[in-house]
């Protein structure tokens, strides 16, 4: 089995998505989750799948490697972002190199960075007039949103669209796409 950590910050949409992807998967399963915010709505669901969780606190997230023997102890293969607000450290890039995936709600190396998360990337979407956005899957490196793309997926937006349209649009791509390519990524390492 290639074992799964999805970090989480918010309401954890796409981690139902992921964990419902790989219910009954014969070699992938999502085995943790790790959020930041002690009240995410993620962590709610993993209490519902019973799957093991952690909080993670600033301090021990940027002053201790105590995250990496967690995640080894687990044997934890892949770390999936989804929707997870802190900046990756370089000691846990390092000890999964290659190994962590984000997705980023819209066409990167545009409206990416810091600062550039939730509706505020719909926001300058819509403020700039574009007629697409989508989302990027990519691997993490050490700065926001740069690591080497995977897969861009467009959708359409029409003028009369609001942010919170565009966000819905994107939103569906994103619970279409990342489980799927998350299977197809590790399927492919797994010789
Ligand atoms: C998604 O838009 C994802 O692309 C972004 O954060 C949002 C998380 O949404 N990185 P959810 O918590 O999965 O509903």
């Amino acid at each position: 089995m290639k074992k799964l950590a999805i970090f989480a910050s918010g309401t954890g949409s796409n981690a139902q998505k992921i964990i419902d992807h790989f219910q009954h998967h014969d070699h992938i399963e999502v085995s943790l989750i790790v959020s930041n915010k002690p009240k995410a709505g993620v962590l709610e669901i993993a209490q519902k799948e019973d799957i093991p969780f952690i909080v993670l606190s600033r301090e021990s997230f940027y002053k201790t490697h105590q995250l990496v023997k967690q995640l080894q102890t687990r044997q934890i293969d892949f770390i999936i972002l989804a929707g997870f607000l802190w900046l990756v450290p370089d000691y846990l890039i390092r000890s999964f190199p290659n190994k962590i995936i984000n997705i980023h709600p819209a066409l990167l190396p545009n409206y990416g960075g810091k600062g550039m998360y939730g509706m505020h990337v719909h926001e300058a979407v819509k403020k700039n007039k574009e007629t697409i956005s989508g989302i990027t899957i990519h691997y993490v490196n050490e700065n926001y949103d740069e690591g080497q793309i995977i897969k861009q997926v467009t959708c359409e937006i029409n003028p009369n669209d609001s942010a919170l349209d565009i966000r819905n649009k994107v939103l569906v791509l994103e619970h279409d796409h990342y489980p799927r390519v998350i299977e197809e990524l590790i399927t492919s390492h797994s010789f």
